[in-house]
């Protein structure tokens, strides 16, 4: 989603500090997820689930009415590539599912996402997991001193799309994080070398590629939130929250917590993590 407020906000090394709890605590969260996911559970379960996680944590949840969302987590499913709505279907085997969260800790907000696999999958949803969880990664890598958003966006490009003919969609973006879950920069998953903005220390920034296995096309739901794939094939999203820094990013969320659940969880086939 594109920002709200037409400012960068560079934050303090004590901010950062700041943030990484909020990070984490999504994080957190979503290894309680993955430990108690599997066939039959619903996303309102799950929705339930979080929200009384992070409010035990002295949080709140920032998606709930904001710009009139009506839940607490995305949940998208399947073709569904962002946004979905938690409902009381129960999901069942072969179901990607995208698990999406907000919170904000002492002011500051945390935002990102991991996609799950219920039971056995396909090896060529097996491979969008890990193709588009490596693009987050190479996107990453780009995020230093002196690059541009464009380096970044091109790497997840170039992942995706160019090596592996993948859609890459359009109308949806990652931002930059602060005291609003929506800053500037916009942070597209396409784009070209070279281009945008100079990336400068302290800058936080919601990396979120949303990668489809067929076309780049999507429509939105009469619900006005749920973005859906045209050719009604699965769609991945993978979201970190990421410092700019000299030489090296520094990831404020967590995965690696939830990797492990997910490994330790037999209803769940667990995407490869990536070293950084
Ligand atoms: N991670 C998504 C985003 O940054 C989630 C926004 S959902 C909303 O745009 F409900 F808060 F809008
Ligand atoms: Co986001």
């Amino acid at each position: 989603m594109s920002h709200t407020k037409n400012l960068v906000y560079y934050k303090t090394d004590h901010e950062i500090g700041l943030m990484r709890e909020a990070a984490t605590l999504v994080s957190k969260t979503l290894t309680e997820v993955a430990k108690v996911l599997k066939p039959g559970m619903t996303t309102m379960e799950i929705d339930t689930l979080c929200a009384t996680f992070v409010k035990d944590n002295k949080a709140t949840l920032s998606f709930y009415k904001y710009r009139g969302y009506p839940h607490n987590i995305c949940a998208s499913v399947n073709d569904v590539v962002v946004h979905g709505f938690p409902n009381s279907k129960p999901l069942k085997e072969g179901d990607v599912v995208s698990i999406d969260l907000g919170v904000i800790l002492n002011g500051w907000h945390g935002d990102h996402a991991y996609t799950f696999v219920i039971g056995e999958v396909s090896d060529a949803v097996s491979q969008l997991i890990r193709v588009t969880k490596e693009s987050l990664y190479k996107g990453i890598e780009k995020a230093i001193v002196n690059n541009r958003i464009g380096d970044i966006a091109y790497a997840i490009q170039e992942h995706t799309e160019g090596k592996h003919r993948y859609g890459v969609v359009r109308e949806l973006v990652g931002h930059g994080l602060g005291k609003h879950l929506h800053e500037d920069p916009n942070m597209p998953n396409f784009g070209k070398r070279g281009n945008g903005m100079k990336l400068k220390e302290n800058l936080v920034l919601a990396i979120e590629p949303m990668i489809n296995m067929g076309k780049k096309e999507v429509y939105t739901d009469n619900d006005g939130w749920t973005v859906r794939t045209r050719d009604g094939k699965p769609s991945v999203h993978f979201e970190h929250d990421v410092c700019v820094k000299k030489g090296k990013a520094l990831i404020l969320s967590e995965y690696s917590i939830i990797e492990a659940a997910e490994l330790a969880n037999p209803n769940l086939t667990a995407s490869p993590a990536i070293a950084f």
